[in-house]
């Protein structure tokens, strides 16, 4: 149902029926209501954030790749940076929109302060980019885009933001998807929408250490797996190779790396030069295990900003304060690797369409094919943009007609009677789940190990649903959607023998022998 009249106007209609209901307020979600308001639809942004830093786009600190005019040198990193995954189809789509994105959104619509120097963009470069092509504001460019975004989607007539909201599930009626259930009190509402487009972001909150915020616990690829959704490539989960390795882990970022710090081991000695021939700029995944390995052989591993061109504090401000809030005096900072992007998700094609009718996703939730074994660096705010423009423009003139009424699904009612205790159970569950996935689904992975992830992450989705059965909550949904989400990535895990990219397969059948066998 499109509105062509801007001076109309309507956003959601307060009946709880849209025309285009976005879940999900990252840098993918804005730009999915905007394509679609732009379109003429009437938006619903659904989000549980309590805006704006509980989205990993605020987080966000590298930047945004561009392809300064050279798609094809862009396209050739994100292929090699995927040793040569990434669905070539895919990267064209990312590459042939680039600039044109940022450059209407960001820049023109936007207008993000993205550093300069002089009057020209100051680009930086990042590990596995063979050139300077990347925007940034400092090392804080998500919050430069999405505080801006959210205040331009707030303002937009026709989108009408709803914060502090979860969808539970999706509505479903023969195979085709219309609209979700939220959390809304006083029993759960649902939300009717002639499309929905999924926006929730990723999966840090399965991990120990991530440098996701809390709430990243895979809810839109739970939803869109349990109702019949193609979910692919979910054994690809990405690990920074800097984040700060003390409690409370921060992101260090590989913005760093690309202008000039090192890594040193315990030793003090740079050790990146003899794994690969890019050293410190070698891809992501390359430099995490090599991270991790060397922690292993010799104690701490730090990333030296003595050797950065501009003296640390004032090339990156907000780094150099965080490491002063920890009380890091030195120029070595202590890193390890940390949980941070899951290149899978909801299988979705070069307009954000997944396998269900009225379906769409975009953003990390989403697998586009873009990033295949192994993400390029500040390529997810930019594939977050690029599809959340198309997934918006076509879910605004894609849809069949009048949203389906309420008398298609009848949502279930929602037991709120006990809300403190789902809240200690989940936290407990959350706990044996993240053990489990840093124990046998981290860097490295032993299949057998696996296969015995696998047995364990079923008992306690079993516990999960029996207690769900009786009692609801936002936590015990969330806990819901990180068992689904985790059992995902094992069993794709455990179906993929073949070491790529961030699926790296230890065969410790050698070790486990017994001596003289
Ligand atoms: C970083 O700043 O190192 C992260 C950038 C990214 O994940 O693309």
């Amino acid at each position: 149902m499109v509105n062509d009249d801007p001076a109309a106007a309507p956003a959601a209609d307060g009946d709880d029926r849209t025309d285009v209901l976005v879940v999900g307020s990252g840098i993918a979600g804005c730009a999915a209501a905007l394509g679609a308001a732009r379109d003429g639809a009437a938006v619903c942004l659904l989000t549980k954030a309590s805006r704006p830093d509980e989205a990993s786009t605020d987080w966000a600190q590298g930047g945004i790749s561009t392809t300064r005019g050279d798609p094809e040198s862009l396209k050739q990193d994100v292929l090699a940076a995927s040793a040569g995954t990434a669905d070539d189809a895919a990267v064209d789509v990312l590459v042939e929109n680039a600039d044109e994105a940022v450059l209407d959104v960001l820049v023109d619509t936007l207008d993000v302060d993205f550093d300069r120097d002089g009057e020209e963009f100051d680009y930086t470069r990042e590990a596995a980019h063979s050139t300077e092509r990347i925007l940034h504001v400092d090392a804080s460019t998500g919050t430069h885009i999405l505080r801006p975004f959210l205040q331009y989607v707030d303002d937009h007539d026709r989108i009408e933001v709803r914060d502090d909201t979860a969808a539970l599930d999706l509505l479903t009626h023969e195979g085709a998807v219309h609209g979700v259930l939220t959390d809304e009190t006083p029993s759960g509402q649902p939300i009717y929408a002639t499309a929905t487009i999924l926006a929730t972001g990723g999966i840090g909150s399965l991990y120990g250490r991530s440098t996701n915020p809390d709430g990243a616990t895979g809810d839109g690829i739970a939803m869109a797996a349990l109702a019949g959704a193609d979910i692919a490539d979910m054994e690809y989960v990405q690990f920074h190779p800097t984040a700060y390795a003390g409690d409370d882990p921060f992101l260090l970022s590989e913005a760093l790396r690309g202008e000039g710090a090192h890594l040193l081991n315990a030793d003090g000695e740079r050790f990146m030069p003899d794994v690969h021939p890019d050293a410190e700029l070698a891809p992501r995944d390359v430099v995490a295990r090599a991270v991790a390995d060397e922690r292993d052989r010799t104690g701490d591993v730090f990333l030296d900003v003595s050797t950065l061109a501009e003296p640390f504090a004032d090339a990156f401000p907000n780094l150099a304060s965080k490491c002063e809030e920890r009380g890091i005096e030195s120029e070595r900072i202590p890193v390890a690797p940390c949980e941070h992007f899951l290149c899978g998700g909801i299988d979705v094609d070069d307009r954000g369409r997944a396998s269900l009718a009225n379906l769409y996703a975009v953003g990390e939730c989403s697998r586009t094919g873009v990033h295949g074994a192994n993400r390029l660096a500040s390529t997810s705010l930019l594939e977050g943009l690029v599809w959340g423009l198309r997934a918006g423009e076509t879910a605004a003139v894609a849809g069949p007609g009048e949203p389906t009424g309420p008398e298609t699904v009848d949502p279930p009612e929602l037991r709120n009677s006990d809300p403190e205790l789902p809240a200690r159970f989940a936290a407990e569950k959350f706990t044996r789940l993240r053990r489990t996935m840093d124990a046998f689904l981290g860097l490295e992975r032993d299949l057998d190990d696996v296969a015995r992830a696998g047995s364990v992450l079923r008992r306690l989705k079993g516990e999960v649903d029996a207690y769900t059965r009786t009692r609801t909550s936002r936590s015990l949904y969330e806990l819901r959607n990180a068992c689904v989400t985790a059992l995902l990535i094992a069993q794709a895990a455990r179906e993929n023998p073949e070491s790529v990219g961030c699926h790296h397969v230890v065969d410790d059948s050698v070790a486990n022998e017994a001596p003289g066998q």
